[in-house]
């Protein structure tokens, strides 16, 4: 009977070791790379690994404390028909230094604690690459005052250079978040924030605003494209060709011709610009000037791909409902028009 409830119990220990192992096993981060257990930059990394500090701790604190406990529950159990235990109250060595240790561990955690909040805060050095980075309802518009260039949802960085983050609102408040680079900092309208981070890795990287800032927040994504400082440079290059008309000749001519016609006629032009240098300031949709050759369109919802270009400009409104982009009434031979123009300007 006793053998036969001790296996079982094991039984469903287990059970119950094998399912956490399976769980975890599901958390492996390499599958999501939106993660802060995932740094690829300096500043991600000071806070990874207070983190991990803090865990530590708090494993120690775990063990010893359920070790403890469960000792005194399997020591000190009380069988039927034992007398009524010592009764103690109070006993000042115990309580000191259960106060004293706790204290002692809190400060232990708390010293890296307030040096990550210095660092992470410190500004940094003029060597750093300024960016401006300004949050929209709902897509994300970066600026590289250095090189004179605009750009939108895909922020390229160069790895091994500081980057300097100044970001502001154009509507609500947003949070620009970058997960494997840095962290969150709200964005406001007329009030600058800031942030710094080292790309340590190349990679195209995912983010996502993260403060609710309306009913698309969840498609408000970008990508910090990581390069390093040669491709970096030849991309930097490559946009100050960009002031509105494709450099090559693009494929399907008439196509493309139409879809231009298209764009004005359609009034798309009030809104997007194509120029990457010197762009108008204040434009109410993303910058066009690489969309062609952008891994995502609608700041993160689909992939780039022709099809989805179609879809896209044919219906927002059915993607991205509430979006400034209203549904133009484009029939399909439109649209198609409309994409290879688009697709024309890498
Ligand atoms: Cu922008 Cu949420």
């Amino acid at each position: 009977m006793l053998l036969r409830t001790v296996a079982r119990r094991s039984f469903s220990w287990i059970t119950a070791l094998g399912l956490l192992v399976v769980m975890l096993a599901a958390c492996s981060t390499d599958q999501y790379p939106q993660s802060t257990l995932l740094p690829r930059g300096d500043f991600a990394k000071i806070a990874d690994d207070l983190l991990d500090t803090t865990v530590r701790w708090a494993l120690l604190v775990f063990v010893l404390v359920e070790g403890v406990l469960l000792y005194a529950i399997f020591r000190f159990r009380g069988k039927s028909g034992d007398p009524e235990p010592h009764q103690t109250h109070g006993n000042t060595t115990v309580e000191v230094i259960w106060t004293v240790i706790p204290a002692l561990i809190l400060a232990a955690i708390a010293v890296p604690t307030v040096r990550a909040i210095f660092q992470t805060n410190a500004v940094p050095g003029k060597d750093a690459l300024t960016i401006e980075v300004v949050g929209h309802q709902w897509w994300w518009e970066f600026r590289y005052p250095e090189f004179n260039l605009t750009t939108a949802n895909e922020m390229h960085v160069p790895t091994g250079r500081t980057v300097s983050l100044r970001m502001g609102s154009n509507d609500v408040i947003h949070s620009f978040w970058v997960p494997q680079f840095a962290a969150k900092r709200d964005v406001f309208p007329n009030r600058e924030t800031r942030m710094w981070f080292t790309a340590q890795a190349e990679g195209n990287y995912p983010g996502q605003c993260a403060e609710f800032c309306g009913i698309q927040h969840g498609r408000m994504a970008h990508r910090i494209v990581a390069q390093n400082p040669e491709e970096f440079q030849a991309w930097v290059a490559h946009m100050q060709t960009l002031s509105g008309k494709p450099g090559a000749t693009p494929a399907g001519v008439q196509q493309y011709a139409e879809g231009e016609k298209l764009f004005t006629g359609k009034g798309c032009i009030a809104c997007h610009s194509f120029t990457a240098v010197n762009a108008p300031k204040g434009m109410v949709g993303p910058n066009l000037a690489n969309v062609g050759s952008r891994s995502y369109i609608a700041a993160g919802t689909l992939k780039n791909t022709d099809e989805n270009l179609a879809r896209w400009i044919r219906d927002p409104q059915g993607i991205k409902k509430g979006v400034l982009m209203p549904n133009l009434g484009v029939t399909e031979a439109e649209a198609q028009a409309l994409v290879a123009y688009l697709r024309a300007h890498k």
